[in-house]
C-alpha cells in the first residue's frame, strides 16, 4: 500500500454566470452538473473560499444528502475539496445520507463551522431530475443573504479550485478515517456518523417518549401511518416510531431511501402524497403524516385523510405548545411565520400575548430570531414547521409535536382542529402554483402588477365577484427589516390586503430549476362560518387574482399546475 501523503492540486477553471443560490441553495438539473465542466467544483470552491481562511483551517464541516441520484458522486468531490481547502475534520452521514434537520442537528452537536447538504428537497430525482447544494452555517441554519451573495460573487470570477484527487473515502463504515496530505502537519480526519442516532437523541430530549409510547403502543393505542416517500427520512421514522415507540412495522411506509424516490415527487401534499391520503380515506389510521425527500417538510392528516393545512398546523401546535416538555422547560419566546403563511398563528400569538414575527419566505430568516432568543416556534405554508431545537424545518418533529398533543388531549385530530377554529375563527387558505412559465412573461406580470398596486388610486378600489365585494385596504411589495441585525430584504412578494382581512399575494418561486413558477396565495378569515369548503370560500378571490394579473392571458394557461 502506498503510504505517501496525498497530493493537493490547484486546478484552473473558468466561471459560470448562473451560480446564484435561490430560496434554498443552488438547484439545477443533474445533467447541468454532469455536462458542464467543473460546475460542481466551482460552486464548492466558492463555498469554501467564502469562509475566511483562519476560520476554515482545521475546522469541522458536516456533509450529508438526501440520497438522490448523484449524491455520492458529489460527496466524493466535496470530501476531496474539503481536504485540499484546509478543513481539519469532516463529519459525513453513513452512506452519505443525512436528512436536512439531522444535518442541522449534527452541525450544532459537533460545533462545526457549517455544513454542505446535497438536496433538492421534494424536486424529482434521478438522471433527469434535480440536484441541489445548500450551505448551512455554524448555527445549523441556511446561510444568510450576505453569505450566499459572497458565494455567488466568488463563483463569478473563480479561476481555480483546490482538490485532493487521490483521496478515497469509505462511506459504508462508521467511525474515523485519517488521511495524510502533503505539506500538512496534521492529518485530515473524516468521521462517518450515525446521524439517525444523533437526531433520535435530540428528539428524546424534546418529547415525552414514555407518553408517546403509551399513545402508540399502550393498551388504548391509536393507529398511525407515516409515509417517508422513499426519501432520506425513512430510517429515522423506523428507528424512532417503530423501534423505539413501538408502532407496528406497517405504520411506516416507503421507508427505504431511493436514488429516484421511486420515480415519484417526494412532496408531502394532497397531490403527491395521494397514496397516503387514499389509504387513510378508507382505512383505520387515526393519524397520518408524510415527509419530503430531505425530511424537512411534513403534511399532517387526521382519520379518513382529514387534511390539516400547514398554516393551521403551526397555529394548533402554538396553542398546545405546553404539551411538549421542551417548551415547558424553556418557555416560549416568540412565534413566526413567513409572510405568505396564513395569519392563523397571529391569532394564537395575540391571545397568548406572545410576540409574532412575519418574515420573508425561506427558513434562513427564522434562524436569526432563534439565535437571538426571540423565537421558539415557526412555520411556513409550504409544509414547513419547526421549533428552535435546530435551525431548519423538521418534518418528523412536527409529527411528534402533533402526537404529543394527541397524547395529552386524548382527542382526535378532527376534534382538535374544529375546537381551534371555533376558538379563534378560521383562516381559509390556498395556494395556486403555475409552474414552468416563461421567465420573461412572469417577470413582466410582476412588474405590471407592482406598478398597478403602487398607484395611489389602487387603495380603496372595489372588486365585485358574485355577491361578494372586496375593497383594497393596503397593497405593497413586502419588505423585511430583520429586528436582530437591521438588514433589509426587499421584493419578497406583492400583497393586496382587503378590508375584511382577506389577502392575495403574488410571488415568484426561488426554488424552481427551470422556467418560472408563479405562486398565488389566497386567504380569507371567517369568525363564525368555520366549516365551509376552502376552495368555495376562496373562489371569488381567485377570480380577482387571475383577473387583475391577467395571468392566464399572459401565459396561455387555463389554470394552475398545482393547488394546495
Ligand atoms: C419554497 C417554499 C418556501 C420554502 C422553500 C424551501 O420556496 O415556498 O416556503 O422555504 O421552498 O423549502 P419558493 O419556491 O416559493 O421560493
Ligand atoms: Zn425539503
Amino acid at each position: 500500500m502506498d503510504n505517501s501523503p496525498l497530493r493537493v492540486l490547484t486546478v484552473p477553471t473558468f466561471p459560470y454566470a448562473d451560480q446564484r443560490p435561490g430560496t434554498n441553495g443552488l438547484r439545477r438539473k443533474v445533467h447541468v452538473f454532469q455536462s458542464r465542466r467543473n460546475y460542481l467544483h466551482n460552486f464548492i470552491q466558492s463555498i469554501f473560499s467564502s469562509i475566511d481562511l483562519r476560520d476554515r483551517q482545521g475546522s469541522t464541516v458536516v456533509v450529508g444528502g438526501d440520497g438522490r441520484f448523484f449524491n455520492q458522486t458529489a460527496i466524493e468531490v466535496i470530501v476531496q475539496m474539503a481536504a485540499a481547502n484546509g478543513v481539519g475534520r469532516l463529519i459525513v452521514g453513513h452512506h452519505g445520507l443525512m436528512s436536512t434537520p439531522a444535518c442541522s442537528c449534527v452541525i450544532r452537536k459537533f460545533k462545526a463551522i457549517g455544513g454542505i447538504i446535497l438536496t433538492a428537497s421534494h424536486n424529482p430525482a434521478g438522471p433527469d431530475g434535480d440536484l441541489g447544494i445548500k450551505f448551512n452555517t455554524a448555527n445549523g441554519g441556511p446561510a444568510n443573504d450576505t453569505v450566499t451573495n459572497k458565494i455567488y460573487q466568488i463563483s463569478r470570477t473563480i479561476e481555480e479550485f483546490a482538490i485532493c484527487p487521490g483521496l478515497r473515502l469509505d462511506l459504508t463504515t462508521l467511525g474515523k478515517q485519517t488521511f495524510d496530505l502533503e505539506n500538512k502537519f496534521k492529518p485530515f480526519i473524516v468521521e462517518i456518523v450515525d446521524a439517525v442516532e444523533s437526531y433520535a437523541n435530540l428528539m428524546r430530549n424534546i418529547f415525552d417518549f414514555a407518553a408517546l409510547k403509551e399513545l402508540l403502543s399502550g393498551e388504548n393505542h391509536i393507529t398511525i401511518r407515516l409515509d417517508a416517500m422513499h426519501g432520506v427520512v425513512g430510517p429515522y421514522v423506523k428507528r424512532i416510531l417503530c423501534e423505539e415507540l413501538g408502532c407496528p412495522a406497517n405504520s411506516a411506509v416507503n421507508c427505504v431511501p431511493m436514488e429516484d424516490f421511486g420515480g415519484q415527487c417526494p412532496d408531502p401534499n394532497l397531490i403527491h402524497a395521494a397514496d397516503l391520503v387514499d389509504s387513510m380515506r378508507d382505512g383505520e389510521p387515526d393519524f397520518g403524516a408524510a415527509f419530503d425527500g430531505d425530511g424537512d417538510r411534513n403534511m399532517i392528516l387526521g382519520k379518513h385523510g382529514l387534511f390539516v393545512s400547514p398554516s393551521d398546523s403551526v397555529a394548533v401546535i402554538a396553542d398546545n405548545i405546553f404539551c411538549i416538555p421542551y417548551f415547558q422547560h424553556r418557555g416560549v419566546r416568540g412565534f413566526a411565520r413567513s409572510m405568505p403563511t396564513s395569519a392563523a398563528l397571529d391569532r394564537v400569538a395575540k391571545a397568548t400575548k406572545i410576540e409574532l414575527y412575519e418574515t420573508p419566505t425561506g427558513w434562513k430568516f427564522f434562524g436569526n430570531l432563534m439565535d437571538a432568543g426571540r423565537l421558539s416556534l415557526c412555520g411556513e405554508e409550504s409544509f414547513g414547521t419547526s421549533g428552535d431545537h435546530i435551525r431548519e424545518k423538521d418534518g418528523l418533529w412536527a409529527a411528534l409535536a402533533w402526537l404529543s398533543i394527541l397524547a395529552t388531549r386524548r382527542q382526535s385530530v378532527e376534534d382538535i382542529l374544529k375546537y381551534h377554529w371555533l376558538k379563534y375563527g378560521r383562516n381559509y387558505y390556498t395556494r395556486y402554483d403555475y409552474e414552468n412559465i416563461d421567465i420573461d412573461a412572469a417577470c413582466e406580470m410582476m412588474e405590471d402588477l407592482e406598478i398597478m398596486i403602487a398607484d395611489k388610486s389602487f387603495v380603496k378600489r372595489r372588486f365585485a365577484v358574485e355577491d361578494k365585494i372586496y375593497q383594497v385596504e393596503k397593497a405593497d411589495n413586502f419588505e423585511y427589516t430583520d429586528p436582530v441585525d437591521s438588514s433589509i430584504t426587499r421584493n419578497q412578494g406583492l400583497r393586496i390586503n382587503f378590508s375584511d382581512g382577506s389577502r392575495i399575494i403574488y410571488r415568484l418561486s426561488g426554488t424552481s430549476s427551470g422556467g418560472a413558477t408563479v405562486r398565488i396565495y389566497l386567504e380569507s378569515y371567517e369568525k363564525e362560518h368555520v366549516f365551509q369548503e376552502t376552495q368555495v370560500v376562496l373562489s371569488p378571490l381567485a377570480t380577482i387574482a387571475i383577473k387583475i394579473s391577467q395571468l392566464h392571458h399572459r401565459t396561455g394557461r387555463t389554470g394552475p399546475s398545482v393547488i394546495t
